[in-house]
């Protein structure tokens, strides 16, 4: 069944817990992943970000993560993650998505602002939910020109009250796309910026997140946590280790099925910590 971030989250959030948001890349990791919330019984967010929306089109990622979600058992939101285009973002609330985040955490605040109440305004017309960036979190790869910048709590909690989003990510040192978790995470501030916004918030990067700080993050008032790298990883490495192996192997039917599995035990690890 189909939820939007709100009220998904607002699950959780009554039993003081976190939902897992994944990015997935097509049927066999969305499949995996809602597998994996299935066998636990937890909600869960699958999310296209920029890599699926460009291969393949919004619509077609979207309806992919639409119908395993709506014939799922558990509470599923479909989610465009990281937009920076407008037109996009209408083609996402036009075509089914439940949430949308737009991302202007490189633009200036004022302009950030203007920018989200506007995506606001358009997605919330149908309902359709609505995450912002306040703060910026960074790239492990220097190739990609980004300004990471931590979150300021009295900023973050004017973007929330001017723009009226549903959710909000926040920068407390996380990185997006490290191998290994090893970030260094800044709990004080995360506290103090949920202290003062009523919103839930989103931890972005979280594959470099350690198992217990995962745990922790929810602990200090953190939501959705977004996973991508990690599920990708472990698609990739089960792939090669099968051409390893034996390779003469080329029928991609019989190749996935063991890159779901690798990818719906990791994700079932990640929400049992969450
Ligand atoms: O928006 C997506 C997430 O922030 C994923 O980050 O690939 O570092 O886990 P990650
Ligand atoms: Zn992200």
């Amino acid at each position: 069944m189909l939820y939007n971030l709100k009220d998904i989250i607002r699950l959780v959030d009554e039993e003081n817990r976190g939902i897992a948001a994944f990015n997935v890349f097509g049927y066999e990791d969305s499949q995996a992943v809602i597998d994996a919330a299935e066998e636990i019984g937890r909600p869960v967010i699958l999310m296209a970000n920029k890599d699926a929306v460009n291969h393949m089109g919004v619509e077609m990622i979207g309806e992919i993560m639409r119908h395993v979600g709506l014939g799922s058992k558990v509470p599923v939101a479909v989610h465009l993650d990281h937009a920076t285009d407008l037109e996009i973002i209408g083609r996402a609330v036009a075509c089914g998505y439940t949430s949308v985040m737009f991302d202007g955490s490189q633009l200036p605040f004022e302009e950030n602002v203007e920018m989200t109440k506007k995506v606001a305004r358009m997605a919330h017309e149908k309902d359709v939910s609505v995450e912002a960036e306040i703060g910026a979190v960074g790239y492990s790869d220097p190739a990609i020109k980004f300004n990471a910048r931590f979150t300021e709590p009295q900023e973050a909690k004017r973007f929330a009250d001017l723009t009226g989003v549903d959710a909000l990510a926040v920068a407390i040192g996380t990185v997006h796309r490290m191998e290994m978790q090893k970030a260094e995470l800044q709990f004080e501030r995360l506290r103090e910026i949920a202290r003062q916004v009523d919103i839930p918030l989103v931890i972005h990067g979280s594959t470099g997140v350690t198992d217990e700080d995962l745990t922790k993050l929810v602990a200090c008032g953190a939501r959705k946590i977004n996973i991508g790298t990690a599920l990708r990883m472990e698609f990739g490495q089960t792939l090669r280790r099968q051409f390893e192996e034996d390779p003469k192997a080329f029928d991609r039917i019989k190749l996935f099925g063991p890159c779901m599995e690798a990818v719906k035990e990791k994700a079932v690890q990640k929400m049992q910590l969450l």
